[in-house]
C-alpha cells in the first residue's frame, strides 16, 4: 500500500521566512491562500486587475479579504514560492508573460494540477524547484474542512528538485493547507494528471452527468412528471453518495431497502456495460497520449467558443431548469 503522510510527517519549518504568491484568486486560489494564511504563512495575491476589459471581480475579492495583492509578475518577482492557481489553459500563456522572468534558481514553481508541467505548457529553467501540492477535492469543501479543523485529503509531487528542500517545501504547504491531517499521498506529475483527468471526465464530472442526464430523460421521455425524475435522477444523487462517502458502498447497501440493493445487482451491470469500460479505457489512452490535452488546449485558444456554447445548452436543458425551479422552492421554503 502507498504510504499516507500525516501532519506528524510534515513540518512548516521550509515555510518560515519564505513568501508564497498565490497566483490566480479564484476557487482554489481563494481557499488555499486563506488555509495557508491561517497556518501563519506569508500569502501574497497575483492577480490581473482587468479581465477581458472588465474590472477582475477576484481582485477585489483578495483586496476584501486583506491580501496583498499586486500584478502577476510583480508577485512571482517578490515571492520565493510561485504558486500558480489559473484555469490550466492559461498556465502557459501567463508564464510566458509575466513568470518566466523573475523565475530564478533558488526559487520553487508550484501548481496544484500537473496539466501544464506534464503537457509542457511551461518549461521551468533547471535550476529551479518544482512542485505540485493539490488538494483532492473542489475548493468549497477544502475550506470547509479546514475551518472545521481537519482537512481535505491531497496529493504532492516533486518534479525538479535542485536545492534539495524541493519535497520538505511541497509537504509544508500540504500541512498549511490542512491537507496532511486527512492524509497527503506522494505520486508523480503524470499519475496526478492523468488519473485527474480521467476521473472527471468518465466517473465525477462527465459520467456522472451524463448518467443523471440519461436517466432523467428516459423518465420525462416516458411521461412522467420532470419534478418527480429531478429528485430521482440528480437530488438524490447527494444523499446516495454521502452514504458512500461515510462508510462505502456496503454502508450504502445496508441504508437502502433490500429491493434497491437488490436492483443495483441485478440492473446496474446492464447499464454501465462492459461497452463502458472499452470507452472508458480508450479515455484513458487519450489522456496518456496527450490527445485530449491538445484538443482542449486549442479550443481555449480559439476562444473556447464551443466550451461557451455547450454551457450555453446545458443551461436549457430540462434537467437544469426544472433544478432552477425546484432549488427556488426550497429557498422560499
Ligand atoms: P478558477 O477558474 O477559479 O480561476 C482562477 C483565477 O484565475 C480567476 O479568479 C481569475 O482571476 C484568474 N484568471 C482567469 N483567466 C485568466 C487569464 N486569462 N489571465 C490571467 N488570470 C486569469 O480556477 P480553479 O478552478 O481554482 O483552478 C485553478 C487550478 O487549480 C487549476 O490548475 C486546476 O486544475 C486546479 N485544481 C482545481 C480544482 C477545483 O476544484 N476547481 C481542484 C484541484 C485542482
Ligand atoms: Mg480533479
Amino acid at each position: 500500500m502507498v504510504k499516507i503522510i500525516h501532519d506528524n510527517d510534515a513540518d512548516l519549518a521550509p515555510l518560515k521566512d519564505k513568501t508564497v504568491a498565490v497566483i490566480g484568486y479564484g476557487n482554489q486560489g481563494s481557499a488555499q491562500a486563506l488555509c495557508m494564511r491561517d497556518s501563519a504563512v506569508n500569502v501574497i495575491v497575483g492577480e490581473t486587475e482587468t479581465l477581458d476589459d472588465k474590472p477582475n471581480p477576484s481582485w477585489q475579492r483578495a483586496l476584501d479579504d486583506g491580501f496583498k495583492v499586486m500584478s502577476i509578475s510583480n508577485a512571482a518577482k517578490t515571492a520565493d514560492i510561485i504558486h500558480i492557481l489559473l484555469p490550466d489553459e492559461f498556465h502557459g500563456p501567463v508564464y510566458k508573460k509575466h513568470i518566466r522572468k523573475h523565475i530564478k534558481a533558488g526559487k520553487t514553481l508550484s501548481c496544484s494540477h500537473g496539466f501544464n508541467i506534464v503537457f509542457k505548457g511551461i518549461l521551468p529553467p533547471e535550476d529551479v524547484d518544482v512542485i505540485m501540492v493539490a488538494p483532492k477535492s473542489p475548493a468549497t469543501e477544502e475550506r470547509k474542512a479546514f475551518l472545521a479543523g481537519f482537512g481535505v485529503p491531497g496529493l504532492i509531487a516533486v518534479r525538479q528538485n535542485p536545492s534539495g528542500k524541493a519535497k520538505e517545501i511541497a509537504l509544508a504547504m500540504a500541512k498549511a493547507m490542512g491537507f496532511t491531517r486527512a492524509g497527503c499521498l506522494e505520486c508523480t506529475f503524470e499519475q496526478e494528471t492523468f488519473e485527474d483527468l480521467f476521473g472527471e471526465q468518465t466517473v465525477l464530472c462527465g459520467g456522472l452527468v451524463e448518467l443523471m442526464k440519461a436517466g432523467f430523460e428516459v423518465l420525462v421521455e416516458a411521461g412522467y412528471p420532470p419534478e418527480m425524475a429531478y429528485f430521482e435522477c440528480v437530488h438524490e444523487v447527494k444523499l446516495i453518495v454521502d452514504l458512500i462517502y461515510e462508510g462505502g458502498i456496503q454502508k450504502m447497501n445496508s441504508i437502502i431497502s433490500n429491493t434497491a440493493e437488490w436492483g443495483e445487482y441485478e440492473v446496474g451491470p446492464k447499464i454501465i456495460t462492459p461497452k463502458v469500460k472499452d470507452a472508458m479505457r480508450k479515455a484513458l489512452k487519450d489522456v496518456e497520449s496527450g490527445k485530449f490535452a491538445r484538443k482542449w488546449l486549442k479550443e481555449s485558444r480559439k476562444g473556447s467558443v464551443n466550451l461557451k456554447a455547450k454551457r450555453e445548452a446545458l443551461g436549457q436543458h430540462p434537467m437544469e431548469v426544472v433544478g432552477r425551479q425546484i432549488r427556488a422552492m426550497f429557498e422560499r421554503a
